[in-house]
Order: structure tokens, then sequence, then C-alpha cells
């Protein structure tokens, strides 16, 4: 029998939870500000949406993907990215007929078979947004506003941005032909899957992780250098809006990220702090994709976070106090019970409240309330009878008898907290 947990995969205990709902909550408030409104897809779909979306030659589709038969027969693959999900329900439910412009954001669990390493999971949680129906840059900004904005929403430092543009299907074929020509000198030294990139999308080989491609990426010809006059001019205004905001970015002539459906803009933002795993946020346009489904031609674009990388870096940073500490009632008697009760479902409407069992003893109530990490204990004593009760604060010592008046109850543990 075996019971243990997968490789690649981790329970997120009580204790980090606090965390997940800083990030989830942050981002709810802010993507709602800017009129995004929340999806939720399937965890998993057909496996030939993402064949065709994240793309046949990329590494997710070619090696990562988890994907299994039904008893049908039918080819389902658990989903390893949010975006195709999202174009698929855009394009099932025709919002397209309804919404001249959809934005939305969604959170929650995708999966790739990936070699597990800290930072890298194959059940990892993705927080994204996507916007469909807008070409312009100022949208473009706008995505890249509201990732920088998140992060820095929770205090986080150390980040940069990083943007590129990767031409339109009118100038793409243009650089295409510039990298197969660079790259054609090289091909023997390749492997057989970089071979195959070759002939079908040469663009793969600039985010190979191969070391002999890595080295000749230095001097591949560069997209930017192939841009037609409207990529140019919407790549140029993106980041006049950008500076117009004063965010701080660097231009990242390689950038192709691993995807293979963008066009124009791509961006990633990346912290120093997390070794290997740098990338926390990626992003960008995909203004082919909605119609490579099948769809009408409909722009799109948007970026995923990854959670858990978050995390990591909001625990090394360290400057957020999580509002978790419970109040806790003790009594040791039965007649005291019920003014708990009351006075506790009052109190909850603002604090999380637990209540010990008057059957123990005062010491073993007290240890418990220690272990639950609460600082604040209010004890139901007979000093209810005459209207007071006993607040303490087990951390500082202080200690106060308050009267059993709702206001000044709330007061005085404002005050001792
Ligand atoms: P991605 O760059 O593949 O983009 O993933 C986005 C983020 O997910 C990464 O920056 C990273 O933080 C996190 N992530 C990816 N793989 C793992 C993993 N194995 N373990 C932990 N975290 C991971 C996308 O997925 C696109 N759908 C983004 C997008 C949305 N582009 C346009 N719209």
């Amino acid at each position: 029998m075996n019971i243990e947990l997968p490789r690649g995969v981790q329970d997120i205990l009580p204790e980090d939870i606090p965390y997940w709902h800083l990030v989830e909550n942050t981002a709810r408030k802010l993507f709602e500000s800017y009129n995004y409104e929340e999806i939720r897809t399937p965890i998993f779909e057909y496996t030939e949406l993402f064949r065709k979306g994240t793309g046949e030659t990329t590494d997710i589709v070619m090696k990562e993907m988890y994907t299994f038969t039904d008893k049908k027969g039918r080819s389902l693959t658990l989903r390893p990215e949010g975006t195709p999900g999202v174009i698929r329900a855009f394009l099932t439910n025709k919002i397209y007929n309804q919404k001249p412009v959809c934005k939305v954001y969604y959170i929650g669990p995708m999966f790739r078979y990936e070699r597990p390493q800290a930072g890298r999971y194959r059940q990892f949680h993705q927080l994204g947004i996507e916007v469909l129906g807008r070409k312009d840059p100022y949208i473009d900004f706008e995505v890249i506003k509201l990732a920088v904005d998140l992060l820095k929403n929770l205090k986080l430092e150390n980040l940069e941005v990083e943007i590129n543009s990767l031409g339109c299907i009118k100038c793409r074929p243009n650089y295409r032909e510039a990298l197969i020509n660079y790259f054609r000198k090289y091909e023997d030294q390749f492997s057989p899957i970089d071979k195959e990139r070759l002939e079908r999308n040469p663009l793969r080989l600039l985010d190979s992780k191969d070391e002999k491609l890595i080295a000749l990426k230095d001097q591949a010809p560069q997209p930017i250098d192939y841009l037609c006059d409207e990529c140019k001019i919407h790549f140029e205004k993106l980041q006049k809006y950008l500076s117009l905001d004063n965010i701080k970015y660097k231009l990242s002539p390689k950038l192709v990220r691993g995807l293979d459906y963008y066009t124009k803009t791509v961006f990633e933002i990346t912290t120093t702090t997390l070794g290997s795993q740098n990338a926390v946020v990626g992003g960008g346009r995909y203004d082919n994709l909605v119609e490579t489904y099948g769809g009408p031609s409909i722009p799109g674009l948007g970026f995923a976070l990854g959670i858990e990388r978050l995390i990591i870096l909001l625990k090394q940073q360290n400057h957020i106090s999580l509002p978790y500490i419970p109040l806790i009632f003790i009594t040791l008697s039965e007649d005291y019970v019920e003014a708990g009760i009351k006075l506790a479902k009052i109190l909850r409407t603002k604090y999380r409240v637990d209540m010990g069992s008057p059957q123990e003893n005062l010491r073993t109530q007290l240890k418990w309330a220690d272990r639950l990490g609460s600082d604040i204990v209010i004890f139901l004593t007979e000093e209810i009878v005459k209207n007071k009760l006993k607040i303490k604060n087990f951390k500082t010592g202080e200690e106060k008898y308050t009267d059993l008046n709702l206001n000044t109850i709330l007061e005085d543990i404002e005050t001792m907290l």
C-alpha cells in the first residue's frame, strides 16, 4: 500500500493558509477594481486544446502534460496552464456575443510533469488574468501594471520587469527565416527534438535549456530587429505608458517565453531571491489564439503568476503580519458556558474565537490556548455575577477586569492585542 505524497506535490497546511488568503484577497480586490470578473474553468480539458494552443513544439506539450484516456477512449489532460481553458470557455459560451471586451481573472491548480525542485512543482497554483477583445497598447500596459501593482500591494521587493516584442503574423515570417538561416549552420550538433523545432518552430530554440543552444542564443537574430511598423509603434506606446506611470522595466531582446501563442508583447517579472526558478509572473499578447481555435478574429493578452513562488518570497521578506490569532474563552464551570456562548457569538463578528472544554482543568486549557498560538485569553469565572470579565494577554502579561459591556470588551481587547 502506498499512501505517500506523490513526488512534486504538496499539502497546503492550515499554518500556511493565511498567506494564501492574503494573496488571493489582495488579487481579487485589485483585479475587481480594474473591472475584471472571476472565471472558473475545469481542471481537465481535451488534450487537443493544449496541443493546438500552448503549442506542439513547447516543452509543456512535448514532455510535461498529465494526459490520460477516459473510459470512452478520449484523450484528456490536466491543465498545464490557464489560458487555453479561458479561451475555450469564451468560445463555448459565446461570450464575445455578449461583451465587446472580456476581462477575467482566475485562481487555481495547474499540472506539469517537471523535475521538482524549490519553487517548481508538479501541481502548483496560478493566479492569472486574460483580456479578450482589445488590441490597443494601453491594455498591454494595464496588464503589466496589474502584475506590478499586485506585487507592490504585497510589499514585495527585488523584482524586475522584463519586456520584449515578438512581432505579429505579418513580420514574424521574416524573423523566422532569419532564425532558421542562423541555426541551420549548427544543426548537426542538435538533439532530435531541437532539429524538429528548427523545422517547425525555430523560436522555441531560443528558450531551450540545452547548453549548446544557450551559447548560440547570444548571437542569434532578435525579434525586435524584424518588427513591422505597426508592431514597432505598439511596442513604443507600451513603453511610453510604462514610463508615464513610473514603472521600471528592462528591454530583454531574447525573451521569447515558453508557449507558442504569443504575438507582439511578452513580459516576465523575475526576482533575484528565488534561485533558478526566478520567474514569478509571465505573460503576453496572443492575437491569433482565438482564431487558431476556430473562433472569430479577437485579440487577447494576459499573465499568470505562480502562487507558491510568491509565497516563498512573502516568507523571505517577512513583513506581513497575519491576522489569524484566535481569542480563547476559558471556563472551569458549566455555570458560565451560556455567557461564553453569547459573548463568543458577538466577538466572532470581528475575531476568530475558540472555546475551551469546561471539563478540563485550568492548566490543560491554558496549555491548549498556548498551542493554538493565542495571546488573548478571556476567563469566564464567578466575576461574571459582578458583571466583570478577566482578559489576559499571555505574551505581555497584561491583565484586566473589564466591564461586561460589549463596547468596553472590544476596546480592551483592541488595546491589549
Ligand atoms: P508560464 O510562464 O508558463 O505562463 O507560467 C506562469 C507562472 O507560473 C510562472 O512565472 C511561475 O511563477 C509559475 N509556474 C510555472 N510552472 C511552475 C511550476 N512547475 N511550479 C511552480 N510554479 C510554476 C503561463 O502559464 C501563461 N498561461 C501565462 C499567460 C496568461 N500568458 C498570457 N496569459
